[in-house]
């Protein structure tokens, strides 16, 4: 029965409008609404009228309870609605902020915090409650296709820049969802595969980056991913999302799953009872199935009204519930200023022989590549931003006053105009990310007599090598990770005839992740990683190359020498046609495909390579500037359960310059074998005029030292001396200090046990 004067939604009187709910209501609220460009219709679409043209989702309204439907929206690099709308001339572009990778790469938490900041007004103001981002899965392979969406392949960094950004956006009054919890380390049958990971790897490492961000912000949502862990969906796992997030860890927002809602092969009461409180997009059978299962007794309507209550307690806070006028125009012009600053600071300078930059009398240069003039702002599909420009190398360099050689110029140009044509009419249509972003074109070969040609007129040669991946396909080891044919004839045609003219040869890596570098980099006097920098990024890149910017940017992941040298490549997916093969999967049982091994354990990224003693092409942390720092002898002080490290860092050259201490942490000799050593606290200095210095406070939470102990469930701090070694990166230590820490344990929630036996990689 309906009750007459049923309750009005407010802060307060939350219980009374469960107690006022018919079960059809609370099923409704649990089942939420996709956007209709969503692929696999048959989702709740269309079932509530379009808020914010283009948002990702949004979740129901029941009117009679005075509950409104509010709007979630992709990020993570900001905010993905549409530009255009239909029946008005306005436009509604977003600004393309740094992808994660480059966001990281700054190691600047209060930089982080303040794009986020500006993320979340532009939601805001475009009348959007929660940013689907941000991205924090753990970058376990270079192949990965949307490892430009994540931080890191280290769980600190990915922890405390992750909570920069969440605090930064939900500084504006709107909510994150951070994403994908868990282990969403692959795209290949993303949706299915099952990651067979130990429990130490995943609370080390795969759980930790998220564990840090909820324990130091409030995050609104959580999204549950698309893949198994070990043998069970995480949007159906209770020991993920109950135990591990709500208990463990004290989470206290909704669940949401990632875009499919309904899953043939989990019933909807192991999702409630999960403790996913949102299937998004949701379809209108299952509202009808929740109604059934409790009537069946299958599902306890004490689970259906906690995940209720969670819902409530979120859409109280939403802009939305609280009547927000959004007015439809944030401040772009500033939002712009931002995004610039913070590319510049994330950009990686991996080379810089005999100092060629910053550029000196340079006025004219020949710009190859064609990503130069077709520069990456951001990756492909959900996590691209419908930006209002993108600053390419030819008009960030044209902006600092530096020209491009016209007959080159023209080629590129063409070429562009016409390869974007082709490919829009060659288009595969299941391909439908290279809709959302902007896709690769092929390079083309640049002859030795047209680059003759150029260097009369040019002072240098900068390349751009471009590398675009995104949502749904991992990246290929050939043309991908390594270069294409004509890339490396263009780099050793064009390195050749400039370096015979004593001109130098500067490449510029527009890329959202890892790529070979040893094949060629000697054929470049300087190399610097712009990664995907937002709608900034030629002018970001000539603020470095101009030296109006001082590089201090550091590799948050290991720049391998060849993919072969990664440990989880062989039991990464390595499927070009993977596309093809998908509706051939049917058996469950192809390896790197429907289950994934994770056998190199906890020796992911730098704590494989530093502790086996395998050569990198550029170590975890690295970033060169063009300034030198001076390290001071390092100290470690604990204070009860928090350590603390201070160093002095000099600017001891001849620039101003900003530099970043990493304290990594060699454990006291215990019952686990650990790595060499792991990355604990970091810290970025100010910027430091030449001769200036700073001493830098690090702090680790003593927790963080601790081991998983799978037998007991518990972590398990080991009683011993514990060395905190001081570095520029992870095999430049500049100095350590000891301290003897008197263990404990802390028990916590015995679950995601894997169902198979691995063959873990041991020292
Ligand atoms: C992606 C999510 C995204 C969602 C909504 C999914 O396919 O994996 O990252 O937030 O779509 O667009």
């Amino acid at each position: 029965m309906i009750a007459q004067n049923a309750p009005q939604l407010n802060a307060k009187n939350i219980d009374s409008v469960i107690k006022a709910m018919t079960l059809e209501e609370k099923a409704q609220l649990l089942v939420g609404g996709g956007n209709d460009g969503f692929v696999g219709s048959g989702s709740m679409l269309g079932h509530q009228k379009k808020i914010v043209a283009g948002a990702a989702g949004i979740t129901v309204a029941i009117p009679r309870l005075g509950i409104p439907a509010t709007v979630v929206a992709d990020g993570p690099a900001g905010v993905h609605i549409d530009s255009h709308r239909g029946g008005t001339t306005q436009t509604f572009y977003a600004t393309g902020f740094p992808v994660g990778t480059c966001l990281a790469s700054t190691w600047n938490t209060s930089l982080v915090y303040n794009v986020g900041r500006a993320m979340g007004n532009e939601a805001l103001e475009y009348g959007v409650d929660v940013i689907l981002g941000p991205g924090m899965n753990l970058q376990r392979s270079p192949l990965c296709g949307r490892n430009f969406e994540y931080y890191s392949e280290d769980p600190i960094v990915t922890g405390t820049i992750g909570t920069a950004m969440v605090n930064g956006i939900q500084s504006q009054g709107i909510g994150v969802s951070a994403k994908h919890f868990a282990v969403n380390s692959q795209e290949s049958d993303r949706t299915r595969v099952d990651e067979r990971v130990s429990q130490r790897a995943l609370r080390e490492l795969y759980l930790k980056g998220f564990e840090i961000m909820v324990r130091n912000s409030n995050p609104w949502t959580v999204m549950s991913s698309y893949n198994k862990i070990n043998g069970l969906y995480a949007q159906g796992n209770k020991g993920l999302l109950t135990n591990v997030l709500r208990n463990d860890w004290g989470f206290k927002g909704i669940v949401m799953t990632d875009w499919i809602g309904k899953r043939k092969d989990l019933p909807i009461e192991s999702e409630v009872a999960a403790g996913n409180d949102l299937m998004m997009p949701g379809y209108p059978a299952q509202v009808e199935d929740i109604v059934n299962a409790v009537k069946a007794g299958k599902l306890d309507i004490n689970d259906v009204d906690l995940c209720v209550k969670n819902m409530l307690e979120y859409i109280v806070k939403t802009p939305r519930f609280n009547g927000y006028k959004y007015s439809n125009k944030p401040d772009l012009e500033a939002h712009a200023q931002i995004t610039r600053q913070a590319s510049t600071e994330g950009m990686v300078l991996l080379k810089n022989d005999g100092h060629t930059l910053p550029l000196k009398n340079i006025k004219n240069v020949a710009l190859f590549g064609v990503n130069s003039y077709d520069f990456f702002s951001g990756g492909l599909g959900s996590g691209c931003v419908n930006v209002p420009y993108v600053v390419d190398m030819l008009n960030g360099l044209k902006n600092a006053g530096i020209g491009t050689t016209p007959q080159l110029t023209e080629i590129y140009q063409n070429y562009v105009k016409y390869a974007t044509a082709k490919l829009k009419a060659d288009k595969n249509p299941e391909m439908w990310f290279l809709d959302q972003g902007q896709p690769k074109l092929d390079e083309i070969e640049i002859t030795k007599r047209c680059i003759e040609h150029e260097i009369k007129g040019a002072d240098a040669a900068i390349i751009t090598i471009a590398r675009q991946a995104g949502e749904g396909i991992d990246r290929q080891i050939e043309g991908e990770f390594n270069l294409t044919d004509n890339e490396k004839s263009m780099i050793s045609r064009v390195s050749d005839a400039f370096h015979a003219a004593g001109k130098p040869v500067i490449v510029i890596i527009n890329s959202g992740s890892v790529m070979e570098t040893t094949s060629w980099r000697d054929r470049a006097d300087a190399i610097l990683v712009a990664w995907q920098p937002g709608e900034e990024g030629g002018n970001s890149v000539a603020d470095v190359l101009t030296g109006k910017a001082n590089p201090s940017g550091h590799l948050t992941m290991t720049w391998p020498i060849s993919v072969a040298d990664v440990p989880s490549t062989k039991n990464f997916p390595q499927n070009p046609d993977y596309y093809n093969l998908t509706d051939k999967i049917a058996s469950g049982q192809m390896k790197g495909v429907d289950y994934t091994n994770h056998e190199e354990d906890i020796y992911v990224g730098y704590r494989y390579f530093d502790t086996f003693g395998k050569q990198v092409a550029y170590p975890f942390g690295y970033g060169l500037s063009y300034t030198t720092f001076e390290y001071g002898k390092p100290t470690v002080k604990e204070h009860g359960d928090k350590i603390e490290v201070s160093v002095s860092i000099k600017n001891t050259g001849k620039v101003a310059g900003k530099e970043v201490a990493q304290v990594y942490v060699t454990a006291a000799k215990g019952s686990y074998e650990k790595p060499a050593k792991e990355l604990k606290a970091y810290a970025k200095t100010d910027m430091l005029k030449a001769g200036q210095s700073q001493t830098l406070k690090m702090t680790i939470n003593k927790r963080d030292l601790a081991s998983f102990d799978e037998a007991e469930s518990q972590w398990k701090v080991d009683t011993g001396v514990y060395t905190f070694k001081v570095g520029a990166n992870v095999e430049d230590i500049k100095g350590q200090a000891t301290l003897n820490i008197k263990g404990y344990t802390e028990k916590v929630s015995d679950v995601l046990k894997p169902q198979h036996k691995l063959n873990l990689l041991h020292q």
